[in-house]
């Protein structure tokens, strides 16, 4: 039997008992240092994906009866218009017996005339790195996963005055109004960012898209937290940092993206802007567990940025891409 959509609104609770159990067995063999995913998280995450990706579609594959398989596309929108964002997991037992090949095959049509292919956050080395490549994908950018236990952290190391001619604000949800110009230009620094040779683009922001992307998290019920630095003398926001808090995961903070204007470089602003999201966050929800983030792997600055502030490294990842049309002939894939 090939791929099935599976609508995760209205699934039966057996098979969102199902998927858990495929995803949680993968996740004890490809990412053995996280905790192990509950039936509540799974099913917060199936129901509120991150932002930002375009809309998201499900797809399950069952081999005698039982669901084996389950695959996410995502379909982003404007600049990356062209792309699709795969994951497929195959249950570890089911594994070595065509199954992702087969779940790949099926799903290259119903991309929605994507033409080009994009799967992230693969851990190095492992199983998806290898069939990845065995089936015709490039690996196209390394990254770390960063953790910050906020138990085990020394928090004297998130004592980071602002620099002079600077100060720091910080605000939960929507953009004061006079900052919201400044701020979409600042955030637009993150495209300097290296991401290898990946072809999502970080979105241009205007001040009515940075607004949108509030609208989105809010209709998620993402609680989103910005620390910015304001140059004195201009009044403008010139570094930025956005973490976010899902509703699935409330002891969780996703670090997302951190960017400096150019001219600001070089003055210890993201440090400071960082190690006051921790603070900031942490008085408003003493209860957060742990923050967490991707970095590419030559993004040195960022990465001894995290470590200054109690960030250590878990694992390395990798991104793959590939055209459509590439993957649709290659030997592994057409079968
Ligand atoms: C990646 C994944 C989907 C592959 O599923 P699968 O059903 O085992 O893959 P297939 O049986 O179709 O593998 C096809 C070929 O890929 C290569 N391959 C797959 N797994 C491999 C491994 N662990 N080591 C080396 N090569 C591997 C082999 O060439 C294999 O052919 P062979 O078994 O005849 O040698 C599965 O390992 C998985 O769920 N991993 C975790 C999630 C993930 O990382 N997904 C990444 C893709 S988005």
């Amino acid at each position: 039997m090939g791929a099935e959509p599976f609508d995760v609104a209205g699934a039966a609770e057996e098979d969102l008992r199902a998927v858990h159990r495929v995803m949680l067995a993968a996740q004890a063999v490809d990412r053995p240092d996280e905790a192990p995913l509950t039936f509540e998280a799974l099913v917060g995450a199936l129901r509120t994906p991150p932002a930002g990706f375009g809309p998201r579609r499900c797809w399950v594959l069952r081999r005698g009866g039982g669901i084996v398989a389950i695959a996410f596309a995502n379909f982003p929108e404007a600049e990356n218009g062209h792309l699709s964002l795969v994951t497929i997991t195959v249950h570890p037992e089911q594994r070595r017996q065509g199954v992702g090949t087969a779940f790949l095959r099926d799903l290259l049509p119903e991309l929605e005339g994507r033409t080009v292919v994009e799967g992230w956050e693969i851990t190095r080395g492992g199983a998806g790195e290898h069939w990845a490549t065995a089936v015709g994908f490039r690996v196209v950018n390394t990254m770390v996963l960063q953790l910050l236990s906020v138990a085990e952290v020394d928090r004297a190391t998130w004592d980071v005055p602002a620099p002079a001619g600077y100060r720091v604000e910080d605000w939960a949800g929507a953009t004061p109004d006079a900052l919201l110009g400044s701020l979409a230009w600042a955030r637009n620094a993150l495209r300097d960012a290296p991401f290898g040779d990946i072809d999502f683009q970080a979105p241009l922001w205007t001040p009515e898209r940075v607004r949108e992307a509030e609208a989105d998290l809010r209709a998620r019920g993402v609680d989103q937290r910005m620390v910015v630095a304001v140059h004195e003398e201009s009044g403008d926001v010139v570094g930025v940092t956005e973490v976010e808090v899902r509703p699935h995961r409330p002891r969780w903070a996703s670090q997302r993206e951190t960017s400096v204007l150019r001219a600001h470089r070089g003055h210890g602003l993201g440090r400071c802007i960082k190690a006051h999201m921790a603070w900031r966050l942490l008085a408003d929800r003493p209860d957060i567990e742990r923050f967490y983030t991707t970095t590419s792997a030559d993004n040195t600055h960022m990465i001894r940025v995290n470590e200054a502030i109690g960030y250590r490294t878990v694992r390395t990842l990798v991104s793959v891409k590939q055209d459509v049309a590439v993957l649709a002939s290659h030997p592994g894939v057409r079968g």
